[in-house]
Formats: structure tokens, C-alpha cells, sequence
């Protein structure tokens, strides 16, 4: 089990974890120590926050009674020193990046044949400075003499470096040593966790229905295609609510590749007119990802009503546990990091809101009324379950596409907001450079953003070299105005930059999802779809003159999303994109997004 102590980090470990053949969960800091009873071995995650700092997360301190053996990452490590007696001191030198390590091979447990010399990944201002009773170094670099201690008696480890991330290269021998030989870690595999799941859905549907929201995402139609195989199609009611920001031909292709299958369980309703019409006028991206969450669930509940049995009911007082007890509860293709993003884990910060985890779900959840069968899984384990299924290798190698679908990449500006870009604002950019009148959401140190983007100009053929690559780096850390930074693919410097009042209507969506398809195509074409984990294009409402638009292409290469670098695409492949992307009507200039998450998000919005 990983116990979370803030930041991404959790999440990083317990993937890991996966990987070495065991199952892991991520829970609260403060899990008491009887819940953890039982458990192979426990792993404290880093965190941003100081052991001396008020409110500071603690663990149980019981947990070192419970006989199991213990891992503390970076914070991990540090609250294990400091909860067992040794000494932490505030960081003079804070040590960061890559770093080289000594290990204390011959006595040390942990790093049992690993070489002498190894690479790892430092994050930290505090260092352990004294040993806790019973334990020993196990390995230092030059600016952290305790880099790693252990009590090989009590099978208790810390090591201050982040042994979870590819930029430590035998931290994952390491953790993988930890969890099989040390912890002796039941083996786990998701071909066993398929049939754990299956058991437990029908432990938690007992005898009733399922009424499943179907997006047209992977997520959703493989919890989709699981709830049938588990259930029988005439217990599961899908539903795909076409909310007119699905991409093209997207709602027909579902439908076919499941009645394939046999499952004629889907019911496809246009709602697109609600969508336009609730979403009209409004701009704030949380506001819309609301909007789009409640939508979603007042046509889900008007079409439940028609339903030929007996819709979704209102919640009872008490839910009734009773196995007599009949009716429907309701699916959701949620999967792991989804649960991360919205602060599913205690410290982490509200970056954007999933329309998954809107109030009303959050309280059906509460009421047991909510079955996510993927909620524990990571997306390439849902692919493998889909494939497992016999869903089709291209459905389920689909990119990942948000539940608000094209909503997040129509950036909408009122008439107040419309304004010009400033033209070469900062003198330290050594480009010509424009900073664009709209802003996006971000994710620094693990809160949110939202701020401007900074456009660079550049002589043809307009693609990026290294000095962009490069200002993409730079430019979010040393400028704080900036979360973003693009690259003008059609231009040099322009003359004016304009924002104009633009919503989201049926026309932008339109446009949209034909620069998507274009995208898409020129991807497939060139045999580099499956290279990018997700190529979202965005529609802004910049242009040359009022009225004028942008697009934004926006490809990454990512494993789970919590982190992503903008993919570097071949010349040749970046040309044809724009070329045809600049034909649509009424698009003045079309951009690359430079900028690695974080400091950006994958999403504008
Ligand atoms: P960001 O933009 O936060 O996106 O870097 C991370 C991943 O999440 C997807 N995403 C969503 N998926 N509902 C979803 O099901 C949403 O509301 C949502 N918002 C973002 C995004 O496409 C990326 O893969």
C-alpha cells in the first residue's frame, strides 16, 4: 500500500508497483494502522510539505508495529527519521535533479546487488541529518550524507531520492527488489484483477440494473463492454448522449463496433441543442465542465424516465441494503487517474473537474449508487482489459478524449474580454514574440493556473528548432505572466492579434471537428498515431482581424497524463498538417503548443 503525503508522487509509486507484479492502492497519509493490517508492505510517498511545518501530514505511528516492512520516499524517508527519533534539518542547499549516489552495497538490504555508483533523481530542501535508533546509511551523494538509511531488522528503508521516476534508471530494479523480495508481495496480474472485478460487480449491482453512460471514449466502452459480459445485456442499459462535441463520425462508430459484438444495448440520444443552448454565453472553464457534468445527467435522467422500466429512482433516505431490493444504479467509466486529478487523494490540488466527479455524482457515490468497475485501473491496463474483451485494437488504441469532449478545446471570449495581443512584450525573449489575448489552464507545484500564452515567431518554414524548444522551458519558470508557449506555424511576426467575442456553438464545434479529423487522418496516414498518447487541436479565438480564429495543435507524448512532454513531430508531417489546417474557413493562423505538462495542461481548459 502507498500512503499519500501530497503531490503526484503516490501515484507515480503505486504504478510502479504495479509493474513489479504486485497490486498496490493509494490511501490518506493518516490511514489508521488497523486498516493496514495484513498488508504485504508499506510505502511512504514524497510530499511538498516540511516534517516541522504545521498541519504537516502524519502517518500512523502504529504502522511500525505491524511487523511489515516499510519504504519512505524523499518526505517518506524524512518523516520516518523524524517519527523514529533522528533528526531532519530544514535545507540550506536544496538538492535537485540528477545526482550521483554511493551506495553502501556490501550492508545495505535494499540496494542488495545493486552497483556502487548509480544516477538518481533528487527533489528535496530538507535533508536527514541524524540517524533514527537501529538504522544505518545505506547510501549518500555529496550534498546528502544519509541519501538512504535502513533498519534491516526491522525491515524499515528511507531513501531521499525518488526512486519512482525514469530519471532514477535502477530505481525501479530497486523498488521492484523491495516489493517482491523484501515484502514477498502476492503476485498480481490484470488477467486475475478481470475476474476480482467481474466478482465484484456483481457483489455490488446484486440484483439490480445498470444504466451506463457510454462517452465514446476507451474508458467508458470498455466498462461498458465488461458490465454486458459480467451482467447479460438485459441488465445493462447504455446510454451515449451526443452531446455534439464528440468527434466525427464518433457516436456511429461506437455504436457499430459494439452491436459487433452483440450488444444492442446502446442507446445513441442527440442532446446536442441542450448542450449549445446551456452552454451559451458562457466562458469560464469551470463553469462549462459544470454545466456539461449537470446536462449530462438531466438528459441521462430524462431519458432514464422513458425508459420501458423503472428509471432511475430518487436517492432513498437510507439506501436499502436488502437483497430483495431491485432497480438501477449508475456506471461510470472513471478510471484511476481521474480520481488523482479531481483531489481524489487528500493533498492534491483542483486542477480542473472531471464531469465525473461533478456534486450530485459525488453524492451518489456517497449513496452507493455509482459502480465504476475501472476505478483501480491505469489506462494501458483498460486498453489490455478492452482488447481482452474482443473490443477492436484501433477502438480501444483511440486516444484518449475528455468526457466534455471538443467543450475543453473551444476556447470562448466575451465581448469585455476581446482585446488585442501585445507584440513583443518581454525583452528578455529573444524572438519575435506576441502575447496572446486568451488565457489557459496550467498545473504548477501542484496547484492550478490559469494565465497567457506567449506566441514565437519565426522565419519559414515555421517549424520549431531548438531555440523554441528551448524558450518553451524557460519562458513559464522565469516569466510567471505565462503558462504556455506556442510556435507560429504559419507566420512571421503579424501586425495585430485579435481576441473577439466567440461562445460555443454548433458552427465552432463544426470546425473544430474537422480540424480534429484532419489531425487524425494525417496521424493514421503516417503510421504515427500510436507514438503520441493524445493530439487534442484547440480552436481560439485569436485571428488577424475580429472574427478570426486559431488553432492549436496540441500532440504529447504521455504515459498516464499526470505528466506529458509536447511531441517533437517530423517537419515533413507538422507542414501537411497546417497546410491543410489553414484552408478551413475563417482560420488565421495555426500554432504548435511547446510547452510540457507541467508547467501546462494536456487540455487548454
Ligand atoms: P489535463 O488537461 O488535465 O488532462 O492535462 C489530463 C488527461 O485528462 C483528460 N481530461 C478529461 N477526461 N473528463 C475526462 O474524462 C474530463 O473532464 C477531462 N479533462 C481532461 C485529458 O484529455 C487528458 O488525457
Amino acid at each position: 500500500m502507498v500512503l499519500d503525503f501530497g503531490g503526484q508522487y503516490a501515484h507515480l509509486i503505486a504504478r510502479r508497483v504495479r509493474e513489479c507484479g504486485a497490486y498496490s492502492e493509494i490511501l490518506p497519509p493518516d490511514t489508521p494502522a488497523a486498516t493496514l493490517k495484513g498488508v504485504a508492505g508499506i510505502i511512504l510517498s514524497g510530499g511538498p510539505q516540511s516534517v516541522y511545518a504545521d498541519a504537516s501530514p502524519q502517518a500512523d505511528r502504529a504502522i511500525f508495529d505491524l511487523g511489515v516492512p516499510i519504504l519512505g520516499i524523499c518526505y517518506g524517508h524524512q518523516w520516518l527519521a523524524h517519527a523514529l527519533g533522528g533528526k531532519v534539518q530544514p535545507g540550506k542547499t536544496k538538492e535537485y535533479g540528477s545526482t550521483a549516489l554511493t551506495v553502501h552495497g556490501l550492508t545495505s538490504t535494499l540496494f542488495q546487488g545493486a552497483p556502487e555508483h548509480m544516477t538518481v533523481w533528487m527533489s528535496h530542501g530538507d535533508t536527514v541529518i541524524s540517524l533514527p535508533a537501529g538504522f544505518a546509511v545505506a547510501a549518500s551523494s555529496q550534498d546528502c550524507a544519509i541519501a538512504a538509511m535502513e533498519d534491516p531488522i526491522r525491515k524499515i528503508y528511507g531513501v531521499q531520492f525518488h526512486l519512482e521516476v525514469v530519471h532514477t534508471p535502477l530505481g525501479k530494479e530497486i523498488l521492484c527488489h523491495f516489493v517482491q523480495d523484501i515484502c514477498k508481495a502476492p503476485l498480481w496480474s490484470l488477467e486475475s484483477y478481470a475476474q476480482e472485478i467481474s466478482e465484484q460487480i456483481v457483489r455490488e449491482v446484486r440484483n439490480k440494473k445498470v444504466f451506463m453512460l457510454v462517452s465514446g471514449g476507451v474508458d467508458s466502452t470498455v466498462a461498458f463492454t465488461l458490465l454486458n459480459k459480467t451482467l447479460g445485456p438485459a441488465r445493462v442499459f447504455g446510454l451515449l448522449i451526443d452531446t455534439g462535441l464528440m468527434r466525427k463520425n464518433e457516436a456511429r462508430e461506437m455504436h457499430d463496433a459494439l452491436a459487433k459484438l452483440g450488444y444492442e444495448n446502446l442507446h445513441v440520444e442527440n442532446a446536442s441543442e441542450e448542450f449549445f443552448q446551456n452552454l451559451h454565453g458562457v466562458c469560464d472553464p469551470e463553469e462549462k465542465r459544470r454545466i456539461i457534468g449537470q446536462t449530462f445527467l438531466d438528459v441521462q435522467q430524462r431519458v432514464a424516465a422513458q425508459l420501458p422500466f423503472d428509471g432511475l429512482e430518487p436517492a432513498p433516505a437510507k439506501p436499502e441494503r436488502s437483497e430483495g431490493e431491485a432497480g438501477w444504479i449508475l456506471g461510470q467509466g472513471t478510471i484511476y487517474p481521474d480520481t488523482i486529478e479531481t483531489g481524489g487523494t487528500q493533498y492534491a490540488d483542483q486542477i480542473k473537474t472531471h464531469h465525473n466527479r461533478i456534486e450530485q455524482i459525488q453524492r451518489m457515490i456517497e449513496e452507493g449508487r455509482v459502480i465504476e468497475p475501472l476505478k483501480e485501473l491505469y489506462k494501458d491496463e483498460v486498453r489490455r482489459l478492452g482488447e481482452e474483451l474482443g473490443l477492436p485494437h484501433a477502438l480501444v488504441w483511440r486516444h484518449p478524449f475528455p468526457g466534455p469532449g471538443l467543450a475543453v478545446r473551444i476556447l470562448c471570449c466575451r465581448d469585455e474580454e476581446a482585446r488585442a495581443g501585445i507584440i513583443n512584450p518581454e525583452p528578455r525573449v529573444p524572438v519575435p514574440h506576441a502575447a496572446l489575448p486568451i488565457l489557459s489552464v496550467g498545473v504548477q507545484g501542484d496547484s492550478r493556473t490559469y494565465r497567457a500564452a506567449l506566441a514565437l515567431f519565426t522565419p519559414p518554414p515555421h517549424t520549431p528548432r531548438d531555440i523554441h524548444w528551448d524558450l518553451a522551458t524557460r519562458i513559464p519558470n522565469e516569466l510567471p505572466a505565462y503558462n504556455r508557449v506556442l510556435l507560429c506555424l504559419t507566420c512571421t511576426t503579424p501586425s495585430h492579434i485579435v481576441s473577439s467575442a466567440l461562445f460555443l456553438t454548433h458552427e465552432r464545434a463544426e470546425l473544430l471537428r474537422e480540424a480534429d479529423a484532419i489531425v487524425d487522418q494525417e496521424m493514421r496516414r503516417t503510421g504515427l498515431y500510436e507514438t503520441v498518447w493524445q493530439f487534442p487541436v484547440v480552436l481560439l479565438p485569436v485571428g488577424a482581424h475580429p472574427g478570426g480564429q486559431s488553432l492549436v495543435l496540441r500532440p504529447v507524448e504521455s504515459t498516464e497524463a499526470m505528466t506529458a512532454n509536447a511531441a517533437r513531430l517530423p517537419e515533413n508531417v507538422l507542414i501537411r498538417i497546417t497546410e491543410r489546417l489553414v484552408k478551413l474557413p475563417g482560420i488565421d493562423f495555426v500554432f504548435d503548443d511547446l510547452t510540457s505538462k507541467p508547467p501546462a495542461t494536456i487540455e487548454w481548459e
